[in-house]
């Protein structure tokens, strides 16, 4: 299991990572104190799908395999300030809100967007940044906007809300044909074997894979329905409104705009 190994990456101690892999976590386990050696300090576990650059992904530039990125740097300050010691669980991303939901992790963040359907299932935080969706496909194809998407093969995340938004689309526009695939790395690869015409990604995401691979172009297309990221908690979680104050703080004091310049303007 893949999982084991980043865990012990990121230093995840034994007792939690069998419980973690396992997946015997209730809500308690996935937010509770970090056992007998240091009980004053709780340790909350953050789900992600760190495929997702800048929000998060695996960094190896050390030489030890680490997540990093917007969310997680987010993430870390949310945790210092309110006194919890942070750990991460990686996965792909139709798993993360059942695992929210079993209790597995006590939040989540992967540049998810708050959305009414997912709302019946979990809560989430205030809005902490913006998105919009964008077409990836090979230079030259010329497949700009929706309506060139006419019969051809679009690849999307499964579980994302990208996914249901190419539903949409799809309804209107004929013969267009999707194939959602767990990990965005793998619809990269898929356009550029040309075994899918495009995608739809968001555009902060879809610079950095177009910019790595300059035989890929993308294209941002009209908003429909919600955009950007939020935290997800269980629902009725206590964390929300604490996470809420920290992400107002961070806004406030100009943090947050210096966080987005980090990981979104540099490259
Ligand atoms: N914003 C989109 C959504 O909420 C896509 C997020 C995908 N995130 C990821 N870490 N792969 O559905």
């Amino acid at each position: 299991m893949k999982s084991i190994k980043s865990l012990s990456a990121l230093g995840i101690s034994g007792l939690l990572a069998i419980a973690l892999v396992t997946g015997c976590g209730t809500g308690e386990k996935a937010n509770q104190t970090a056992g007998q050696a240091s009980p004053e300090k709780k340790v909350i576990v953050m789900g992600t799908s760190a495929d997702y650059p800048p929000y998060e992904f695996h960094d190896q530039s050390s030489g030890k395999d680490e997540i990093v990125g917007f969310d997680v740097d987010i993430a870390k300050k949310i945790a210092s300030e309110l006194g919890y010691e942070l750990k991460i669980q990686d996965m792909d991303f139709n798993g993360l809100l059942p695992a929210l939901q079993a209790g597995r992790v006590g939040f989540v963040m992967a540049g998810m967007t708050p959305t009414d359907e997912r709302r019946q299932n979990v809560d989430f935080s205030i809005l902490y940044y913006d998105a919009k969706n964008t077409i990836v496909a090979k230079k030259g194809s010329n497949l700009t906007k929706p309506e060139d998407l006419k019969g051809k093969k679009v690849g999307v995340q499964l579980g994302s809300i990208q996914e249901g938004d190419a539903k949409e689309l799809a309804k209107e526009i004929q013969g267009m044909e999707l194939k959602p695939l767990n990990k965005i790395p793998e619809i990269i690869q898929e356009i550029k074997a040309g075994r899918i015409d495009a995608a739809i990604i968001e555009d902060t995401v879809a610079k950095g894979y177009t910019g790595a691979n300059p035989d890929l172009q993308f294209h941002v297309i009209p908003p429909k329905g919600p955009n950007g990221s939020a935290v997800a908690f269980p629902k009725g979680s206590k964390n929300a409104e604490e996470f809420n104050k920290v992400l107002k703080k961070l806004k406030d004091s100009g943090e947050m705009e210096q966080l987005v310049k980090k990981w979104f303007e540099q490259k």
